[in-house]
């Protein structure tokens, strides 16, 4: 199961309804929706790729008539990359930079007008420990650093509208993303102090915790297994 599905389950758990979005894999988006809607809640697939504006705000108009309102937005869409600076092709950069990055501000952007005019919306945006540490590649670095900045610059920006935005940054959280080599995984205390890797639902539950607390904003909340404590 990847974060996303963690956190649209949670969501429902809390009786939120759910538009589920997907790139790629329309089959697990429906899975999850399936289940969403045996929790009780409304769900919805919808596909946009995050990195194209245009499909973006397609789905928000489609959110909006189907709910009428949006008052939570979570960025979770997000790529690999383990290319170096000596490695990294720009059209490779470009790609993680659009999705991870610029699918970000695509998904704020659309969404922000609607909740400022509604004077409430909470937005907490998946960022990464590799944008506090800067272990990884280049472009997931930067990236996701990046998300860091656009959390904490929209936090002031939106504060006077009712609005919380927030960030989570996981650690090693085992999704398809971050499949270990079996050595990696006998040698797991030199990477994660804790000595396990986390699971989504790790995630899952400080994405809840940051929409239930309406006095918290412009945070990141890091879900590491003690990877920021420098043990
Ligand atoms: N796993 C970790 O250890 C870890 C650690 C730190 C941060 N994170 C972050 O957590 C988030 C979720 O990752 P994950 O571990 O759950 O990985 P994952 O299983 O690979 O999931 C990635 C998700 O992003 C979606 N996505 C990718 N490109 C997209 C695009 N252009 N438009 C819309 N959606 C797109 C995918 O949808 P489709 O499958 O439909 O393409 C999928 O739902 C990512 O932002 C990742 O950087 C993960």
């Amino acid at each position: 199961m990847g974060i996303g599905r963690a956190i649209a389950m949670a969501l429902a758990k809390e009786g939120v309804n759910v538009i589920v979005n997907y790139c790629k894999h329309r089959n697990e988006a429906q899975e999850t929706v399936v289940k969403i809607r045996r929790m009780g809640c409304q769900a919805i697939a919808m596909r946009a790729d995050v990195s194209r504006s245009h499909e973006v705000k397609k789905m928000v108009e489609q959110t909006l008539s189907k709910f009428q309102t949006i008052d939570i937005l979570i960025n979770n869409a997000g790529i690999g990359a383990l290319a170096t600076i000596r490695q990294v092709e720009e059209k490779d950069w470009n790609r993680v930079m659009n999705v991870n990055l610029r699918g970000v501000f695509h998904c704020c952007k659309a969404v922000v007008s609607h909740m400022i005019d509604r004077r409430q919306g909470k937005i907490v945006n998946i960022s990464s420990i590799a944008g506090l540490r800067g272990t990884g590649s280049v472009a997931y670095v930067a990236s996701k650093s990046g998300i860091i900045g656009i959390t904490m610059c929209l936090a002031r920006e939106l504060i006077d509208f009712g609005i919380t935005v927030n960030a989570v940054a996981p650690g090693l959280i085992d999704t398809d993303m971050a499949r270990l080599t079996e050595a990696q995984k006998r040698n797991i205390k030199k990477e994660v102090p804790i000595g396990w890797i986390g699971k989504p639902e790790h995630v899952a539950q400080s994405v809840i915790f940051l929409l239930e607390n309406d006095y918290t904003t412009g945070q990141i909340v890091n879900v590491s297994g003690g990877r920021l404590i420098g043990i």
